[in-house]
């Protein structure tokens, strides 16, 4: 019936007169070619004119479409033997399926070009041959494309990009994202037919060549839960939290730089709750746990960054993925999924529009597979460091972080320890030094301030972190979302997960004070780091490497009942760089062996080194981690259980 009857009808009915005025707002179309998804957003790119005549076609099914500049003044079945072989292995989006269309393009310096493609028209099924304008009786797009797969609709003409559709197997997004065409992003309204995960669209590679403008153009990047993008709500890993706040009005800008480097965003990745560290599988209320896909497919995938850290190690068709480190988000990740990970040095981006946990200590990291692609975005994102390309020759070893002197005890072939210790000769016959070994505690017992009584770092530190981050956080994110969900519902108190919560009820015991005290004990510690551990160096920026074990390939199942959730006492290695304010970079140098009880088979778990530098220092180590995987010392790892080909 139509809305105009309708409204009559209900005036003759004597019922209340309503406006049904309901605009219809396509989403876009999910299809599938062969055995694969696909998705077109609603919004088409270009147009051909006069397209009906072109197709004859009255049907609205869209027409997977390829288009393919040439400058060659022939395009022959060699040059389309040329393309398809290029694109099948720089592209997963594209298939032969979109020669069902072909539109040549020409982009040379020829008079005239012309198109002699003969059987390759019936031997690929290419049913549409179009060209433009430069070739004769062509035709140009309303708006230029560049090459790759589309989608053509005959009776309108319109072009629409084509994302492939894969499945979120390892639960790790909350959901895939497609630009709104207003600079912010929408959820992705496609699911692969009968997919019971997420579904996660990209668009074609082909679409993007990186330029000096947009060196990153074209990879794809998923963000963790607490960094704000316009169009999207922020969830933090808490679903009333999701709920109450709108979409955010603005990206932060340290995803827009990213943005702005050509990256393609693709969905949301998850976050252990409110950035707090929660183990699986019983600490994630809220959430479910992302799925580490190394070794037997259930263990533990560390957190915060868990999301983003399972996904760059599962999924083939993500590149990076954003996450942050506080206390451990970045390096605990890298570390259980076996990646390339970073905490960077404090200050390195800006953190407006980013969930805080302790803006003294929160930090923004990037996860890579590949040395190089890490480094290149490392050096476009922190643009406030120097790069140096010439590398410390000081290695420092602390055996009370390593569990003993390697030197006098070689470890036994095929662990963790033989594998640190294999790398590090590596380093050490590429850095053309060796290592120095020092105890990290008797080093600060030795060298401490004198107006310092404490020999013990453990009494320094041990309740510096978790008093920062609890006070902190309670203040900036608990009270405010406390008060604010309360007044909408009726005074009642959100939903918090164990972990959260167990951190802000010890920060609301504590006493007044503990903050500006742990202040102080927090740069008492990062001044004696910096005069004392490692120093500035003009050549190679820091005059040193600090080494300690990140993971040893130990399990941690996701099925094992936990001891509750507490504050995080205690210092230990991964507490340097926090309270420092250096980076810590993490990269994979082996995988060990376990029996899983599980499989019942020997499976293979990451074995990761942190490297810490002086602050400021991070584009000196992405360069010495380039270097290293040029010269073989790093390798780059794949997706799966199996970290090495
Ligand atoms: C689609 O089917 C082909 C041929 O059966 C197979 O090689 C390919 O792996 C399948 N792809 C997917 C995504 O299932
Ligand atoms: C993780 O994802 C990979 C790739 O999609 C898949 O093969 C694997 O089964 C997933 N693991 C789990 C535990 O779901
Ligand atoms: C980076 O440097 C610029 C200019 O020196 C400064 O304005 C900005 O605050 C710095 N950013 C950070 C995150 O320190
Ligand atoms: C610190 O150094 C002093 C002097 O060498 C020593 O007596 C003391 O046992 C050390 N304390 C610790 C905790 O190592
Ligand atoms: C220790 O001395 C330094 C100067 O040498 C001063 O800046 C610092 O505040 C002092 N610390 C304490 C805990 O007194
Ligand atoms: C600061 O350090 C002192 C030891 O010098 C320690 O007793 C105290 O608990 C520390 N406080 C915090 C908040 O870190
Ligand atoms: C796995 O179990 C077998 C048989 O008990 C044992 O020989 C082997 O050393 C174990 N491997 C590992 C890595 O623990």
């Amino acid at each position: 019936m139509k809305i105009a009857s309708l409204v009559a009808a209900s005036l003759t009915l004597g019922l209340p007169a309503y406006a049904v005025q309901v605009a219809v707002q396509p989403v876009g179309r999910t299809l599938t070619l062969g055995n694969i998804s696909y998705f077109a957003p609603s919004s088409p790119v270009s147009q051909i004119p006069n397209a009906a005549t072109l197709f004859k076609s009255t049907s609205g099914d869209l027409i997977p479409f390829s288009v393919i500049p040439t400058a060659k003044s022939v395009f022959d079945q060699q040059a389309l033997l040329e393309t398809i072989n290029t694109w099948t292995s720089k592209d997963d989006v594209w298939s032969d399926a979109f020669l069902t269309g072909v539109y040549i393009t020409f982009d040379g310096t020829y008079g005239t070009p012309k198109t002699s493609l003969g059987g390759a028209l019936t031997h690929f099924g290419i049913e549409h041959l179009l060209r433009s304008k430069r070739f004769s009786a062509g035709v140009d797009l309303t708006t230029p494309l560049p090459s790759g797969p589309y989608f053509v609709e005959p009776t309108t003409g319109n072009i629409f990009q084509a994302y492939r559709l894969y499945n979120d197997e390892n639960q790790s997004f909350l959901y895939g994202t497609i630009p709104d065409g207003h600079g912010g992003f929408q959820v992705l309204s496609a699911r692969i037919p009968g997919a019971a995960t997420e579904t996660i669209g990209v668009p074609s590679r082909l679409y993007f060549t990186p330029t000096p403008e947009k060196p990153l153009a074209g990879f794809r990047l998923a963000v963790k839960d607490i960094y704000d993008v316009k169009g999207l709500r922020t969830g933090c890993g808490n679903r009333a939290f999701w709920q109450l706040y709108p979409p955010k009005e603005r990206t932060a800008p340290a995803i827009q730089r990213l943005l702005d480097g050509g990256m393609v965003l693709v969905g949301k990745a998850k976050t252990s709750q409110f950035a707090n560290g929660e183990t699986a599988t019983d600490d994630w209320v809220d959430l479910h746990a992302p799925y580490n896909p190394r070794g037997d497919g259930y263990q533990d995938g560390s957190s915060s960054s868990t999301g983003p850290g399972t996904a760059t190690a599962a999924y083939p068709w993500l590149d990076f993925a954003v996450g942050s480190d506080t206390g451990g988000s970045m390096r605990g990740p890298a570390g259980a999924n076996g990646l390339f990970g970073n905490r960077p040095s404090h200050g390195a981006v800006s953190l407006d529009d980013v969930m805080p946990l302790s803006p003294e200590l929160d930090t923004a990291g990037i996860f890579s597979r590949d040395a190089n692609l890490w480094a290149l975005a490392g050096h476009w994102w922190y643009t406030n460091f120097t790069s140096y390309s010439k590398f410390p020759k000081k290695i420092l070893f602390p055996i009370d972080f390593f569990g003993g002197s390697f030197l006098t005890n070689p470890p036994a072939p095929g662990t963790a320890d033989a594998m640190f210790n294999t790398f590090i000769g590596k380093l050490e016959k590429f850095l053309g030094t060796t290592r120095t070994e020092v105890d990290f505690a008797d080093l600060w017992n030795a060298t401490k301030p004198t107006n310092v009584s404490t020999p013990s770092l453990q009494t320094l530190l041990s309740t510096t972190y978790a008093d920062l981050i609890s006070l902190d956080q309670i203040a900036l994110v608990a009270d405010p979302f406390i008060a604010d969900y309360g007044a909408e519902n009726d005074g009642r108190m959100p939903f918090i997960d164990p972990a959260p919560l167990a951190r802000w009820n010890y920060g609301r015991g504590l006493p007044s004070g503990r903050k500006a005290e742990a202040l102080v004990n927090k740069t008492i510690f990062m001044n004696w780091f910096a005069s004392q551990v490692i120093k500035p160096n003009p050549e190679t920026c820091a005059d040193a490497i600090l080494l300690y074990p990140q993971s040893s390939g130990r399990t941690n199942y996701r099925n094992r009942y936990i001891s509750p959730p507490s504050a995080p006492l205690g210092f230990s290695s991964g507490r340097v760089a926090v309270h420092a304010e250096t980076p810590d970079m993490v990269v994979p140098v082996g995988e060990a062996p376990f029996n899983s009880t599980i499989t019942g088979k020997t499976e293979y778990l990451p074995v990761t080194l942190s490297f810490i530098t002086a602050k400021g220092c991070d584009l000196m180590l992405f360069n010495l981690f380039s270097a290293l995987q040029d010269a073989g010392a790093l390798k780059p790892v794949v997706t799966g259980p199996r970290m090495f080909v």
